[in-house]
């Protein structure tokens, strides 16, 4: 796949509409950070992304290409530590789409929302399972801040943009 060739578009997710994509993508982010044996809550998550489309409609978009749903991203800006930061809660490529440099297009545009929402840095959470999506991270300029266990354990990941 040639990425300079293609336009990708980001869209709202609409959660009528696109419940079984959004669902899909993110059982499959899911197991990619857990493995098979825990459990997603699909009704609270489907709760949950009606009220933060609301909020945030440019930052929870399905990435299209040709049409077609080719990955996701959910964007907040949240407070921590008493200072406002951007937050990814969700990064998504289908299979397909991994190793081609599709992951830099999603961050350009994560980058793009957040400096429109006037935060300096941004953060994530991963799964110390998650070997891939770290080292995607880690080349892309994040730096590792600390660990949580909220219940599983995950490593939260920082990334300074300026304004
Ligand atoms: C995270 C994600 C967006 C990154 O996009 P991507 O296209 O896969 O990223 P890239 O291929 O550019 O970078 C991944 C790197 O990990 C490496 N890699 C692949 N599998 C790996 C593994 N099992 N262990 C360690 N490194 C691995 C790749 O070789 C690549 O490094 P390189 O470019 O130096 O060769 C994508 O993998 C994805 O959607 N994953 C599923 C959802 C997910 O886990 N999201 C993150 C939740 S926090």
């Amino acid at each position: 796949m040639d990425k300079t060739a293609k336009i990708l578009t980001f869209t709202t997710i609409d959660p009528a509409i696109d419940r079984a994509t959004i669902t899909a993508f993110r059982n499959d982010a899911h197991r990619c950070s857990y493995g098979e044996t825990c459990p997603f809550e699909e009704a609270s998550y489907l709760k949950w992304i009606e009220r933060r489309v609301d909020r945030f409609p440019a930052g929870f978009v399905l990435v299209k290409e040709d049409g077609q749903p080719i990955g996701q991203l959910e964007l907040q800006i949240v407070s921590i530590d008493d200072v406002e930061v951007g937050f990814i809660n969700l990064i998504y490529l289908v299979p397909a789409y991994r190793g081609n440099e599709y992951g830099n297009l999603l961050t350009d545009y994560a980058e793009t929302f957040f400096k429109s929402n006037g935060v300096e840095s941004y953060q994530l959470r991963v799964s110390p399972f998650n070997a891939r999506a770290i080292a995607f991270y880690e080349k892309s300029g994040f730096q590792k801040i600390k660990e949580v266990t909220q219940p599983h354990v995950l490593w939260c990941y920082m990334k300074t943009i300026g304004r």
